[in-house]
């Protein structure tokens, strides 16, 4: 599970403090990779983030990055740290991989499109998550069903993990077919017990459908910039007011940027920041329930199972 691509007062505002990190340990505890996201969070956020996790379980668990900023002071500590994996989302590896693999930890790449899986590969990297348009938060532009083919193909023998509107085993039982070794998800996990989300975001994934999980046209207007090395992306939310009335108006949009983003500021500052852009991927049409999150991480794995005896008639 990934958060990081939210500024890092979203988070303060956003999240129940310490559950992030809960849903993270849940996850690794039941045989996933739980994630800590630290693409917001200063150097002693991330340290204390990796701290409470360790806490929490002795499985191994990541830490992610993403070049929407990149901090690399933050990225320091995550190497003093020595977590078993570290991950990257929204630009390139570069030099990261080798500071990665001086401590002795595994690298995984997220990207969009399968030049940056071939960009990965030479870099590297250790896993490529190919992450499709379907995708919560920041995604690219190809559809997950597309890509994954296309990037387990061009990086053979790396494996790769499929991610993009996967909700339940069905989901990771096309990702194997597909050639996957595994999956990556956010969404999901978005309306788990433990994720530190208001629960009217959390009902609101519950009730949506796909198409109501939009991109944010104007996102660049209101949200971080990209830092060196980034790959340019589109941010995927519910639709909410905010984004329907800008949605159709980027020009204006980038002439109203300050006002946008002192708007966001203050829905921020009184708790409501998810009334304008509650990031969240088209696979909020398959949930319906809040589960534990080690509940899904069993249920994805139980469900897979089932799927492939069905197509393969044992
Ligand atoms: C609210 C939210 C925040 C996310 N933040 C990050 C992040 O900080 N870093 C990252 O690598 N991916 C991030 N992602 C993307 C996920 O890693 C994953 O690729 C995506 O959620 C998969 O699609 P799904 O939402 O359909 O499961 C985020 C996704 C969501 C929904």
């Amino acid at each position: 599970m990934c958060w990081g691509s939210l500024p890092r007062s979203f988070r303060e505002h956003w999240e129940v403090p310490g559950a992030p990190r809960v849903t993270s340990s849940r996850v690794s505890r039941t045989r996933g990779l739980g994630s800590v996201a630290a693409a917001l969070r200063g150097p002693e956020e991330v340290r204390a983030d990796i701290a409470e996790v360790r806490e929490l379980t002795d499985k191994p668990f990541a830490v992610n990055h993403t070049r929407r900023p990149f901090n690399n002071e933050a990225f320091q500590v995550t190497l003093d740290e020595r977590p078993p994996v570290v991950s990257l989302a929204l630009g390139e590896p570069s030099d990261l991989v080798e500071r990665v693999h001086d401590i002795g930890s595994l690298f995984i790449q997220q990207v969009q499109t399968v030049q940056q899986g071939v960009l990965a590969a030479e870099a590297g990297v250790d896993v490529i998550i190919a992450q499709g348009g379907e995708g919560g938060g920041f995604s690219g532009m190809v559809g997950t069903m597309a890509l994954v083919p296309q990037v387990v193909q061009a990086v053979s023998p790396i494996p790769v993990l499929a991610a993009g509107g996967i909700a339940d085993g069905r989901g990771l039982a096309a990702a194997l077919v597909l050639g996957a070794q595994g999956i990556n998800v956010g969404t999901r996990f978005l309306a788990s017990t433990e994720a530190g989300i208001s629960e009217v975001w959390k009902q609101a994934i519950c009730s949506a459908e796909s198409e109501d999980a939009v991109k944010i046209e104007f996102a660049d207007y209101v949200v971080p910039a990209l830092t060196e090395g980034g790959w340019q992306s589109v941010p995927r939310s519910l639709r909410t007011p905010f984004i329907d009335s800008w949605n159709d108006r980027k020009e204006e949009a980038s002439r109203q940027a300050d006002s946008l983003r002192d708007e966001l500021r203050i829905a921020m500052e009184q708790g409501r920041a998810h009334e304008l852009i509650p990031l969240t991927g088209q696979s909020a049409g398959l949930i319906h329930e809040i589960l534990p999150a080690a509940e899904i991480v069993r249920g994805f794995v139980k469900e897979a199972e089932r799927a492939l005896q069905v197509v393969s008639g044992t």
